[in-house]
């Protein structure tokens, strides 16, 4: 294992020993396979870098408590990026192609993987692009897929905290019937600039429903969910990122005996909520200390702790993660070493 200080490691990526590669050309993709350099040599006139025709995903490995190695529900991921890639006019990666990338990047780089106490975790992030040249606006037909790992620290390094919220109706994350729903690098970049002037100021943005702005979407890197009388309330909405988070909570949510509601959700609603939190990858769950409406004058408030709701699903979530408890629902995919 690296000597790497484990706790006090971000969100931000510290260089690893091997990324793994593979090429579609032909109509095929090639054998997965790892190699040291982390650089990819990309034609100038790539349709990725002219046209956005990308991917990408992220997904957790964890060092479980009884010292296994277990990536958590990669099948979604890959599933994921296949939509993303039919979207975007790309070769979709198999399933088993995507797992086996995943595992081999793992492997290699398994001196990396944080121990189980430190909260810590190794980060996945699988990526696929264009590459064949054009000039002319239409899509590539070679691809490259590759996939990064890097450690990342505990995302509540002093307990679990809280995060204020800014609803922004200047910017719309997605368009109606525009690319929301699907992983692919433009919907980040053209939302930095509601997102960064949010974070300057230590907050996270909420997305309105572009239409009519009257509805939750989701956040700039995460889905919502609120609590109200045991139920759990999520947006139902054609422009969000199906959160693999968001549905493994959900059928937590139904082992617990807890409601669950999949549909709009009018801003007006928000007082009558007890519970709100961010839910990804990134933090599983991130509880929202209050939602600002700033063009309207109005704060809602959840309290500067976690809920109980909030509490409970959190440790369910992270107790499947680190296999504290069975797997009932087969989503620990376990990575010989
Ligand atoms: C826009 C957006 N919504 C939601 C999520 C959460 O999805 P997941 O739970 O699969 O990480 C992410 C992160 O992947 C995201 O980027």
């Amino acid at each position: 294992m690296k000597d790497i200080d484990w706790t006090h490691l971000t969100f931000s990526y510290t260089p690893t020993d091997y990324i793994v590669r593979s090429h579609y050309a032909n109509g095929a993709w090639s054998r997965p396979y790892a190699t040291a350099d982390p650089i990819i040599p990309v034609h100038a006139a790539a349709t990725a870098l002219q046209y956005a025709q990308q991917a990408f995903e992220g997904l957790k490995v964890y060092r479980t408590v009884d010292g296994k190695v277990s990536i958590f529900r990669p099948e979604m991921n890959a599933r994921r990026m296949q939509q993303s890639a039919e979207a975007m006019y790309m070769a979709p990666v198999p399933t088993d192609l995507f797992v086996e990338a995943c595992e081999l990047a793992v492997r290699k780089n398994i001196d990396y993987l944080p121990p189980y106490e430190t909260g810590a975790t190794l980060y996945i992030r699988p990526i696929l692009f264009g590459t064949t040249p054009k000039v002319g606006v239409s899509p590539a037909h070679e691809f490259e897929f590759c996939v990064v790992v890097t450690p990342i620290g505990p995302y509540f390094p002093a307990g679990f905290g809280t995060t204020p919220f800014i609803i922004n109706r200047h910017v719309d994350r997605a368009a109606p019937l525009g690319t929301g729903q699907w992983k692919v690098g433009g919907n980040y970049a053209s939302s930095f600039r509601a997102t960064e002037p949010a974070h300057e100021q230590g907050m996270g943005v909420l997305f309105l429903d572009s239409e009519e702005h009257k509805y939750l979407d989701e956040c700039g890197g995460a889905n919502i969910f609120l609590v109200k009388d045991n139920t759990y309330v999520t947006p139902l909405s054609q422009s969000i990122l199906p959160s693999i988070i968001n549905d493994s909570l959900m059928t937590v949510c139904r082992d617990l005996g807890i409601r669950v509601e999949q549909r709009k959700i009018p801003v007006t609603e928000l007082d009558t909520f007890e519970e709100a939190a961010s839910c990804g990858t990134g933090a599983a769950i991130s509880p929202i200390s209050r939602i600002i409406d700033p063009d309207n004058g109005i704060t809602y408030e959840f309290g500067e702790q976690a809920g109980k709701v909030c509490e409970r699903l959190y440790r369910a979530i992270r107790d499947i993660q680190y296999a504290r408890v069975p797997d009932t629902h087969g989503w620990r995919h376990y990575v010989e070493i």
